[in-house]
């Protein structure tokens, strides 16, 4: 049996993608056959009506990660009660706009309670709980996941393993061990090891290989390799090399996903910088859009509003496609042009009759339309802006950046 996805389907109809209509993030993602662009998101800034507005605009966002609500300190606070509450807002607004789920995530060394960290173990209790932590979480879950960051962040930076409560405790059979119990709570969910550091060639991308293997040598399954990408702007690794070391994991028999992109500056940001970043988010967007295991690209968050950048790493900043005041960088332009802002698709039209075939070459912009007027939170203007520069009655188009403007 073959599966057509939705976008060779159109294509086999004949139909194009319409790019330039309504064209986003997420929809031009699927139109090149991934699976979703997606963003992380968080339970209290969902109190933010303008920033929920945004988080629900699936044309951007096919996909969200709650970026705390299901750790273990959120969802197992005290041993064995377990609390899914955020977890479950941040589930449900996702089903509510047929946004997929990545889950993030079950065995981490951070963001841990202190009835773990502070707890004695031996190896057999501590293997007991952490069966128990991930069958409860899973299991409760069940159906809801993409995929599942099982373990993350196990690897130091020479590709050793982090010396965590786990390893010393369990050694690295803590990681199919996770796998197993996670396989088995739900079968169908796909089950990822995620971490920084890895996207490109090193000791550590060589450790992570590794650990795909050590867990397919134990006859456990891996389904995916988490690629975090927090980067530094100007100083992210090249397209090429992003590409190529997807390719060392997918060669294992494993998809890839880009987990939590953002490009950090040192503060205060510069239209130089952003211009910076723009291409750098384009490269690593690219990579993934390059490689067929790739399934999809997550940002960590979409706003700098609420990027964790600023409280994490001192002095810097501005690490997301859209400003604290909502609105969109040169970031998000590159990401679209990565994804195939102007895109080139090949048609086949069957005719009624002969049944001879033809096939044409279409490009369509997605960047543009030539006429109307631009809804609340609307792109109105900026350099190359070819779309409407008129906004809804009541809303005011605002300068924002030399590349857009506005309707606020
Ligand atoms: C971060 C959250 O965004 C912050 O709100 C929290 O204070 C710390 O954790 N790698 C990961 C994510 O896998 O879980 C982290 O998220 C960022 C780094």
């Amino acid at each position: 049996m073959v599966h057509l996805s939705a976008s060779s389907l159109l294509l086999a109809a004949g139909i194009l993608p319409n790019l330039a209509l309504g064209a986003g993030l997420d929809t031009a993602a699927v139109a090149l056959g991934k699976l979703y662009f997606g963003t992380a998101t968080d339970n209290p800034e969902l109190t933010d009506t303008a920033y929920v507005t945004q988080l629900n605009n699936t044309n951007d966002f096919g996909q969200i990660t709650p970026g705390n609500s299901q750790k273990w300190d959120a969802t197992e606070p005290t041993q064995n009660t377990f609390t899914f509450t955020n977890g479950d807002t941040i589930a449900k607004l996702a089903e509510a706009n047929g946004q997929k789920l990545r889950c993030h995530n079950l065995v981490w060394h951070n963001q841990l309670p202190s009835w773990v960290t502070s707890g004695t173990w031996t190896n057999a209790t501590l293997v007991a709980a952490l069966k128990n932590h991930i069958t409860n979480v899973v299991t409760h879950y069940k159906g809801q996941c993409y995929a599942w960051d099982v373990v993350n962040e196990a690897l130091n930076e020479d590709g050793t393993y982090r010396t965590s409560l786990w390893y010393e405790t369990i050694g690295e059979a803590y990681l199919p061990i996770a796998f197993a119990t996670a396989a088995a709570a739900d079968p169908d969910v796909k089950l990822y090891y995620n971490d920084y550091n890895i996207e490109y060639s090193g000791s550590k991308a060589t450790a992570a290989a590794n650990i795909v293997k050590l867990i397919q040598s134990y006859g456990v399954k891996i389904d995916g390799v988490g690629l975090q990408a927090h980067f530094i702007v100007g100083s992210t690794p090249s397209k090429s090399n992003q590409a190529s070391t997807m390719a060392t994991y997918t060669a294992l028999g494993v998809e890839v996903a880009i987990t939590e992109l953002d490009i950090r500056m040192t503060l205060p940001s510069t239209d130089a910088l952003l211009a910076q970043q723009s291409t750098d988010y384009s490269n690593t967007v690219g990579a993934c859009v390059e490689t067929e295991g790739c399934v999809g690209v997550t940002i960590w968050d979409w706003t700098d509003k609420y990027s964790w950048v600023p409280s994490t790493f001192s002095g810097q900043g501005a690490a997301c496609p859209w400003d604290e005041n909502y609105a969109k960088k040169p970031a998000y332009t590159g990401i679209l042009t990565a994804l195939g802002g102007t895109a080139t698709a090949t048609s086949t039209t069957t005719s009624a009759t002969g049944g001879s075939t033809t096939s044409t070459t279409t490009t369509s912009s997605s960047t543009s339309t030539s006429t109307g007027v631009a809804a609340h939170w609307g792109q109105c203007g900026g350099s190359g802006w070819t779309g409407p520069t008129v906004c809804a009655t009541g809303y005011t188009c605002t300068y924002s950046n030399a590349w857009y403007s506005q309707c606020l």
